[in-house]
């Protein structure tokens, strides 16, 4: 839905909003200086290392790099989804938050199409006899099908089809929705035929999709709607609604593997599951889960492939855990799912698995260990070069801390000896790799790249391109250095709209991979003075072709040492050798 709220429109809030106050109302802010401060909210600390810029309606932690905008702050913070967070910010200002008109029709027309179905397989369910075993054999009550929607397609190709698509844009609807197909010879037939309906629902309760079990063995077993406008596998989680709905505040999640699973927990009083749609949980899942739970509890098999898929999904968790929330693991007995296990032992004994569920950090400790011999020098080093860097996928703060502890203990090597070992090999946060550096270097501007340095000069100082004196030279848009793309970018971007705060452009970038390189830059701290900044950033430029034009030359060296140069690229050798001097 990201694309319905037009671009405009988010930039004209994030104009109108003044980030420190949305900010202060919730955590209280200290003037000093030109900026405010605090103790960071996303990490624990006695000292305050948050600070908030209202000219740059930005903020930014030196302690835990946590940093971003106002929309950014209210999705971190209040822990809402994009739409959400502009939708509080409008609300803020008064304002009604536009939609983009046609595409708001397609979709909302798509949801009636889709439930209108789903009544269909609903109703069609209490007529098929075969069904109605299948689910009651399964120990499913009248009322958990109910609560879910669950249905059924009858067999036949066309039942669909028949009922709903009678005209050329009805098909055309169905085929949208992925609830017909076309083939290669234009024939139109159901997706879904002779197999029990889940209907798949987001977070909002409309229905998005479908998936389709067969009442017997034949192949695939489950069938899903494939990804549509409205519904993306990746990101979905089934149940999540139902969750929602049955529990006014979710004291964990538990993440399990099939929807049949999640069903099954919900009959028996395990109402805080949800299940990934045929998926590993993604990042993505776990940081939807995290907006709404300080705890994720994720159910494996009991074999090795569960454990593995187990430490897979830690990986993957690493990167979203902040202090305060945790990730366990829970391992089912071999050869059972949650739906059998709860059905054979009961809600209690499943309560009981979750409450036993291992912790992060010690299956993260036990599985390593197991890797290692840790009576050995080798055995050490090699736990050192596993442990290490999964660790600094860890947002700094004190969990990260604490499991850095815990590898030092296991080492018997300081955490900064293990930490300084490391350095260079493994990108360590720029928020605190400023800081350390800050105290060497009597200028951090002489780390960051020319490119890197112009850009961060133009998000920290969007109003430079107002001055005469700063052209962008043609040449820089055919330029091959890293990061030549978002500077052309960002300057045609900060050259075509006035006013311009740092937060305003980032949002530009929102959800893209620079996005946060972008966002670092514009917490860098540079110590060029007000009067300077022009000179520094015309310097820049005139440093980027001078290092394109030495790229070149060398490239050109380098050939001619291997063949002859054609003419054309001695004439080319010759001119950039001329222009260096
Ligand atoms: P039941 O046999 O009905 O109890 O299902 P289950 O949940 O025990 O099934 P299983 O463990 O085999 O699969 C778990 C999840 O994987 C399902 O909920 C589906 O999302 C997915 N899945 C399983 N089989 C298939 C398949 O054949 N095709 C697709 N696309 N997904 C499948
Ligand atoms: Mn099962």
């Amino acid at each position: 839905m990201i694309g319905s709220i037009p671009k405009d429109f988010i930039a004209e809030l994030i104009a109108r909003t003044d980030i420190v106050e949305i900010i202060d109302a919730r955590v209280t802010l200290k003037k000093k200086g030109t900026n405010y401060s605090a103790c960071c909210p996303f990490h624990n600390e006695k000292t305050p290392s948050f600070s908030v810029s209202h000219s740059k309606q930005f903020y930014h932690c030196f302690g835990c790099g946590a940093h971003g905008n106002a929309i950014g702050f209210l999705m971190a913070y209040d822990r809402l989804e994009f739409p959400e967070a502009v939708t509080a910010l409008a609300n803020h200002l008064g304002i009604p938050v536009p939609r983009e008109a046609a595409q708001q029709k397609v979709h909302a027309s798509h949801y009636e199409l889709l439930a209108k179905i789903a009544s269909y397989y609903q109703s069609q369910l209490q007529h098929s006899q075969t069904a109605l075993v299948y689910l009651m054999n399964r120990g499913l009550s009248e009322k958990i099908l109910k609560d879910f929607g669950v249905g059924f397609a009858p067999p036949g190709w066309d039942n669909l089809v028949k009922r709903l698509g009678n005209t050329q844009a009805a098909q055309a609807n169905l085929i949208d929705t992925g609830m017909l197909i076309k083939n290669e010879q234009h024939k139109i037939y159901d997706r879904f035929r002779e197999r029990i309906m889940i209907p798949i629902r987001d977070s909002q309760g409309r229905i998005i999709g479908f998936g389709g079990r067969t009442l017997g063995d034949d192949t695939p077993k489950y069938l899903n709607s494939p990804e549509t406008p409205l519904f993306h596998k990746g990101r979905e989680l089934y149940g999540f609604y139902e969750a929602r709905q049955a529990n006014r505040t979710l004291t964990y999640a538990c993440i399990v593997e099939g929807y049949m699973d999640v069903i099954a927990l919900h009959q028996c009083g395990i109402t805080q599951a949800v299940a990934t749609l045929g998926t590993a949980a993604s990042t993505a899942h776990f940081q939807r889960l995290f907006r709404h739970t300080e705890k994720i509890v994720v159910c494996f098999d009991g074999d090795r492939a569960g454990k593995d898929a187990a430490w897979r999904a830690l990986e993957t968790s690493l990167s979203t855990i902040r202090d305060g929330l945790q990730v366990n693991f829970m391992f089912l007995p071999e050869g059972e799912d949650p739906d059998s296990f709860i059905r054979k032992q009961g809600q209690e004994a499943f309560q009981q698995c979750i409450e036993n569920a291992i912790s992060l950090p010690d299956f993260f400790f036990q599985t390593l260990s197991q890797q290692v011999n840790l009576d050995t020098v080798e055995g050490k080093a090699k736990l050192n070069k596993l442990g290490y860097p999964l660790i600094q996928k860890i947002r700094p703060g004190i969990f990260q801390t604490l499991m850095m502890n815990k590898l030092s203990e296991l080492l018997g090597v300081a955490p900064e000896k293990i930490r300084s070992l490391h350095v260079g090999t493994v990108q360590r946060r720029p928020a605190v790799q400023a800081r350390s550096l800050l105290k060497q270097m009597p200028n951090k501007t002489k780390l960051l790249s020319p490119i890197q340095l112009a850009i961060t000069l133009l998000l920290q100082y969007p109003k430079l391109v107002e001055d005469p004196a700063v052209v962008l030279p043609d040449s820089i848009r055919m330029f091959k250095q890293p990061g030549a793309v978002t500077l052309v970018q960002l300057f045609d971007l900060v050259k075509s709209r006035q006013n311009l705060t740092t937060g305003a452009i980032l949002e530009n970038w929102r959800g893209s991979k620079v996005a946060n390189r972008l966002a670092e830059l514009a917490a860098w701290e540079l110590l060029i003075p007000e009067k300077g900044l022009v000179a520094e950033f015309c310097d820049t430029l005139e440093k980027i072709s001078q290092l394109e034009r030495e790229d070149k030359i060398q490239t050109l060296l380098k050939t001619a040492r291997q063949q002859e140069l054609t003419a054309e690229e001695k004439k080319q050798l010759m001119t950039l050798l001329k222009e260096r001097h």
